[in-house]
């Protein structure tokens, strides 16, 4: 059976919203008596939970064109706005329950926080190159932006650089997950710039 475009629409977000949904009947449980559902330590629970869902779906944002491309899915490609804005969504979710459970809001720890963990710097970088992509996401902007709109698009690049590095310089014990999403990433970077020289060969 084939899904036209608007239940697809409403599967995918629905599909997308789910993490959440479980993020957050369990901080609700939490709060409710079950003190060790999220483990010893809550907070950091909830940042690394958010940061991978953020990293999923910037991941799953890059891979709507060569999925389109090589699958011949072109249906993909009017869900991939809604993608990169459910990786916005989670980012900043995931910011925030950073400076809400690890940081306690202490604004004035925050230069000696970056400095033990040059990571939140490259982190930030990621968030700040894709804010822009979030608030020009509509309509009204692509309009006003017109080629220009396109070309912004290009951040996404170097934020899921920023994003690998800033996974990769946390690595202590278990190093394969921020190598997988490292690889992942690469290949995907690659994969456009490859497409890209076909075209202008
Ligand atoms: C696009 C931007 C970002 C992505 C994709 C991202 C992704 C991730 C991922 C995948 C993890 C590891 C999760 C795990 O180990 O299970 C992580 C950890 C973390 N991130 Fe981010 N992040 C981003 C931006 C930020 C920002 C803006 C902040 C704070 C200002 C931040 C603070 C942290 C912290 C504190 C940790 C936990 C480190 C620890 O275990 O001590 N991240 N992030």
């Amino acid at each position: 059976m084939k899904l036209s475009a608007t239940p697809r629409r409403w599967l995918i977000f629905l599909l997308a919203l789910l993490p959440f949904l479980y993020l957050l009947q369990a901080v609700v449980r939490v709060q409710s008596g079950e003190w060790d559902l999220l483990g010893p330590e809550p907070g950091k629970a909830i940042v690394h939970f958010t940061g991978t869902w953020a990293f999923n779906f910037l991941l799953m944002t890059l891979a709507v064109s060569p999925l389109v491309h090589y699958l011949r899915w072109p249906w993909l490609m009017a869900h991939r706005r809604m993608l990169g804005l459910f990786s916005f969504f989670y980012v900043t979710l995931h910011g925030l329950a950073y400076f809400a459970f690890l940081l306690e809001w202490h604004w004035g720890d925050l230069g000696r926080e970056i400095i033990e963990r040059p990571y939140l710097l490259l982190g930030s970088l990621a968030w700040l190159l894709l804010l822009p992509l979030a608030v020009t996401s509509t309509r009204g902007w692509q309009r006003r932006l017109k080629r220009n709109w396109k070309k912004l698009h290009w951040l996404i690049y170097p934020a899921v650089l920023f994003a690998s590095a800033h996974y990769l310089l946390q690595i202590r014990a278990d190093w394969s997950e921020p190598v997988l999403y490292t690889s992942v990433s690469v290949a995907l970077l690659l994969s456009r710039s490859w497409r890209l020289k076909r075209k202008t060969l």
